[in-house]
């Protein structure tokens, strides 16, 4: 690349997890976004980087994301390995500190935020049309779990609640939980309970500015994705996210019925291909993106905190 069109070049971003989340965000990279391509995959199962690199045409597949990591002509990375690799709160401070001194933008997945939905209930919100946000709610119900045996602890809180929290703390500008009241338990697969599984969640969270809010979570929605947000303020009501997948409604004798969504990545497929055309824009702009490193701390801690009330059965607050 010469030093003229670094500007205006789509950015060479390698994809590390090949997985579900990470074969759609690298066919995003690939197809979906001007302003980016595909430089690479790392995956460390044998044969998964190899079969989405070929099948997108991106240049290098690895089992070894540093390999991808050291290529010359990779600008920036999306990262789509299992939760079990996620960061802890110190590590996620020591990454989001090591980002800035390295001027790296640093943006976190948290999608919802590039939903149409969400982003103009948070704007309207933002711009005081709601007044005084007093009670919100975040709810998120998943059509199933192909393995429940195979879910790790916690999981409800750290992939799926911690969207919610997000969005709470995005529908509420400004202000930050404060405190954390969670009850879970394992109604959908009650068989697994012994196992440690949670599939059914109800976090009371408190904010600073007295907002009360609610996250609901449940891997049991057999009608399909039912992902909705609202606010209730001073001066009125909004609300976000619909379980409809179009608006035609079909009016029969037993009724009305909708089609509904059925994988998050048609859900949100419009929402994932903005999250990442923001990302290339910021990184090839310089500028520092939202949600970043700070948000994820603020949802995991949240999260974290949520873990500890289901297991004592009282309320937490969480680690600033
Ligand atoms: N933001 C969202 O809406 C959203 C949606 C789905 C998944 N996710 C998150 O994305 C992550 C991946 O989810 P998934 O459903 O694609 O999981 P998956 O199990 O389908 O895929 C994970 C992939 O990562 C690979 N992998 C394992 N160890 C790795 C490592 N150390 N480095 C790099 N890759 C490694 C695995 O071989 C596998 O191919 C999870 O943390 C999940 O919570 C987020």
């Amino acid at each position: 690349m010469t030093v003229s069109d670094a500007g205006t070049a789509p950015v060479a971003v390698g994809l590390i997890g090949a997985g579900l989340i990470g074969a759609f965000h690298g066919e995003t990279l690939a197809r979906r976004v001007p302003g980016a391509r595909l430089a690479g995959v790392a995956d460390p199962a044998p044969g998964a980087a190899e079969r989405l690199a070929a099948s997108l045409g991106a240049p290098l597949a690895t089992t070894d994301p540093a390999e991808l990591l050291a290529d010359p002509a990779v600008e920036a990375v999306v990262i789509a390995a299992p939760a079990r690799f996620h960061a802890d709160l110190a590590d996620a401070d020591r990454a989001t500190a090591a980002a800035g001194v390295a001027g790296v933008p640093l943006q976190v997945g948290f999608n919802r935020r590039f939903d149409q939905s969400f982003r103009a209930a948070h704007d309207l919100v933002a711009a005081g049309r709601l007044g005084t946000p007093q009670l919100l709610r975040s709810l998120t119900r998943d059509p199933g779990i192909p393995d429940p045996g195979r879910v790790p602890p916690s999981t409800i809180f750290l992939e799926t609640l911690i969207h919610d929290f997000d969005t709470l703390r995005y529908l509420n500008p400004g202000a930050e939980p404060v405190e954390v009241y969670a009850v879970a338990d394992a109604l959908a697969y009650p068989d697994f309970k012994d196992q440690g599984l949670q599939d059914t969640a109800v976090v009371l969270v408190r904010f600073d500015n007295g907002a009360i809010a609610t996250a609901e979570a449940s891997f049991n929605a057999v009608y399909g994705y039912d992902i909705r947000g609202e606010v209730f303020g001073s001066a009125g009501m909004v609300t976000a996210g619909d379980i409809r997948r179009t608006t035609m409604t079909f009016h029969g004798a037993e009724g009305v019925a909708s089609d509904t969504w059925r994988r998050n990545i048609d859900l949100f497929h419009d929402a994932y291909t903005a999250e990442l055309a923001y990302f290339a824009d910021c990184v090839r702009g310089g500028v520092t993106p939202e949600p970043g490193g700070r948000d994820a701390r603020a949802a995991l801690a949240v999260a974290l905190a949520a873990i500890r009330s289901a297991q004592t059965g009282g309320p937490v607050a969480p680690d600033a």
